[in-house]
């Protein structure tokens, strides 16, 4: 069949991407998924994520879809999994060619015709069933394999809530699942522009209330919404983004009807006051602990 294939967003000017490769990043809404891609590609270039069974399990996908002969470019900033990328590469039975450039390793491989280990790296990093939180997740999603403390904080302190609402950045659905135990929700869209967490959630919400939607929150056309819960995120692609969080602010509040509500957690330092101003008419901190504030905010 051949083709080719690209994981991720590099950097304008950092690699060559073969004209024409197809987007396989599960960050990229729209994009293909390796895992279902089973033709032989000539070519892949990976932006290897940093975790460590995120990152071989993305690996083992490029050189299995790759075929005998194909060529793989695998590169990640040095502090983030690159300086880790040729011996994961060699362990799977590739000769590496290696060299560094702009705080990055980037790692040249032509796929052999044997490879080693690539099913077990690939089921280390596949979705499954976390036994201490009893949802089906995946190494790569947040905080894939515990609950992270700030929605722990905001799943304690919501009320029941009612009629026609959303989960923006619902992850694999830790605070969608709290949402639908109220009997008054009517309907809950939750956004996540990771297609794995929002696979998991799918997965974890067996309420036809709920839809999951894969999707860039800043880009869904919700309306008149009677409310809205988050803990936004403030990170994108490992770099601390505030406005990240910031425009999740003011995606909820561009999305709720008047008197609608927002519960939201967010880490304490976040300077998250003056959206919160500008989109509602009122926020309250309803629990200030821990290094998290919940916080209630009116349209
Ligand atoms: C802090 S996590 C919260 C996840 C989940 N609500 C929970 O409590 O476990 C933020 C989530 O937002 C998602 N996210 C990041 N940027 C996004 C965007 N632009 N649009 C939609 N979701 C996004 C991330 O993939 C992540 O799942």
């Amino acid at each position: 069949m051949g083709g080719a294939f690209l994981y991720g967003a590099p950097a304008p000017g950092l690699v060559d991407v073969p004209p024409g490769a197809v987007q396989v990043s599960p960050l990229i809404p729209g994009s293909q998924d390796l895992a279902a891609i089973d033709v032989s590609m000539d070519e892949g270039v990976v932006l290897a994520p940093a975790g460590t069974l995120e990152r071989d399990h993305v690996l083992a996908q490029a050189l299995r879809v790759l075929r005998p002969g194909g060529s793989l470019m695998a590169f990640a900033p040095k502090d983030k999994g690159g300086g880790r990328l040729k011996k994961s590469l060699e362990g799977f039975g590739c000769e590496v060619s290696e060299t560094a450039r702009r705080h990055h390793r980037f790692c040249r491989v032509v796929r052999p015709a044997t490879l080693i280990g690539i099913a077990a790296a690939i089921a280390s990093g596949a979705p499954r069933v976390v036994p201490a939180l009893g949802v089906w997740s995946q190494p790569g999603v947040f905080s894939w394999d515990r609950v992270d403390p700030g929605s722990a904080r905001l799943k304690e302190l919501l009320p029941p809530l009612a009629g026609r609402g959303a989960d923006l950045g619902c992850g694999v659905g830790i605070l969608a699942h709290a949402v639908l135990a109220s009997a008054q929700v009517t309907s809950l869209t939750c956004v996540d522009v990771d297609r794995r967490a929002a696979d998991c959630a799918r997965r974890n919400l067996d309420d036809p209330r709920a839809e999951v939607v894969w999707a860039d929150v800043r880009r869904v056309a919700l309306s008149d919404l009677d409310f809205v819960v988050m803990n936004p995120p403030f990170h994108d692609g490992g770099a601390e983004d505030r406005a990240l969080g910031v425009a999740f602010v003011g995606a909820a509040a561009g999305r709720l009807r008047k008197g609608g509500v927002c519960w939201l957690v967010a880490n304490r330092h976040l300077p998250y006051e003056a959206p919160l101003a500008a989109g509602f008419a009122s926020a309250e901190v309803r629990a200030d602990a821990g290094g998290y504030k919940v916080i209630e905010a009116r349209k």
